[in-house]
């Protein structure tokens, strides 16, 4: 049996090793995803890739840990984070600790990500002392949609960066153990990843952070015509898929599948 990456692994990777990491939330995926991956996240973005939801705030703690637990079901290698989904930790650090304490004893996951300012710093140091590690998401921060009115670039200001610099700081203080800098000026990704002794993930963000993140539908060509400017395709599954949904159904009409090799108690003629 394969030695799982740790959270303590990851972190001795800064300055050694660049983090390479993808979201997956179903088992055929996560499969396929962990002889490449250090990390694999369960992202609440599975609501809008998985659920096909407008935004990711509807997505429950339920549903999270369902998707989690097949995840670390079909995986033996990456270490594989959660996503705290919208409400089950803003309203105080007991909330949070008791929905990640839940999600990860469903799941066996390692550790769980929630997005927030320096506000939520205080909820990193309840959960990070009470054995539950957090990566720490800052700057564009999908929960915030309605607050940022849409998903937009972060920090392209001077004090928009300076607010987003001391989010992160404040994360690192609290004990997160990384952070994912999403959608941020590139400068400013930069700027956290040397002031910080945590690695930094990026999505949107810089060449130089630590590690790197996307979500593996956006880089299949599975998550229809809303590709961000981040992502970048890396291969064709929809292509795959769509060939071979077709041949099949041409197959069915055509009567060229089943044959009776796929068939049960077949008399074969002598
Ligand atoms: O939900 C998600 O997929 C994420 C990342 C891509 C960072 O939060
Ligand atoms: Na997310």
């Amino acid at each position: 049996k394969t030695k799982r990456i740790s959270i303590p692994d990851l972190m001795g990777y800064k300055g050694k090793k660049k983090i390479a990491s993808l979201t997956a939330y179903i088992a055929p995926i996560a499969r396929l995803l962990d002889e490449s991956q250090d990390m694999i996240l369960i992202g609440d973005s599975t609501a809008m890739v998985g659920y096909a939801m407008p935004n990711t705030l509807a997505i429950t703690v339920d549903q999270m840990a369902a998707h989690a637990a097949a995840v670390v079901r079909a995986t033996q290698r990456a270490c594989i984070l959660v996503d705290m989904p919208f409400g089950s930790y803003q309203e105080s650090p007991e909330q949070a600790f008791r929905n990640a304490a839940h999600i990860l004893a469903v799941s066996g996951a390692a550790g769980v990500k929630m997005e927030g300012g320096s506000a939520l710093a205080a909820t990193t140091r309840f959960l990070v002392d009470r054995g539950v590690p957090v990566l720490a998401h800052v700057g564009l921060m999908p929960q915030y949609v309605n607050t940022m009115g849409g998903f937009k670039a972060q920090g392209m200001s001077e004090e928009a960066a300076e607010r987003i610099f001391q989010d992160a700081l404040a994360h690192e203080k609290a004990g997160a153990f990384g952070l994912v800098l999403e959608g941020v000026a590139e400068e400013l990704a930069r700027r956290i990843t040397d002031a910080v002794a945590i690695p930094t993930i990026g999505i949107g963000a810089s060449p130089d952070c630590d590690g790197q993140i996307l979500v593996t539908e956006d880089i299949l060509g599975l998550s229809g015509d809303r590709i961000p400017k981040f992502a970048k395709p890396f291969g064709d599954a929809a292509g795959v898929i769509r060939h071979a949904a077709a041949q099949y159904a041409a197959e069915v009409r055509e009567g060229q599948f089943p044959t009776l090799d796929h068939c049960f108690g077949v008399k074969k003629k002598s």
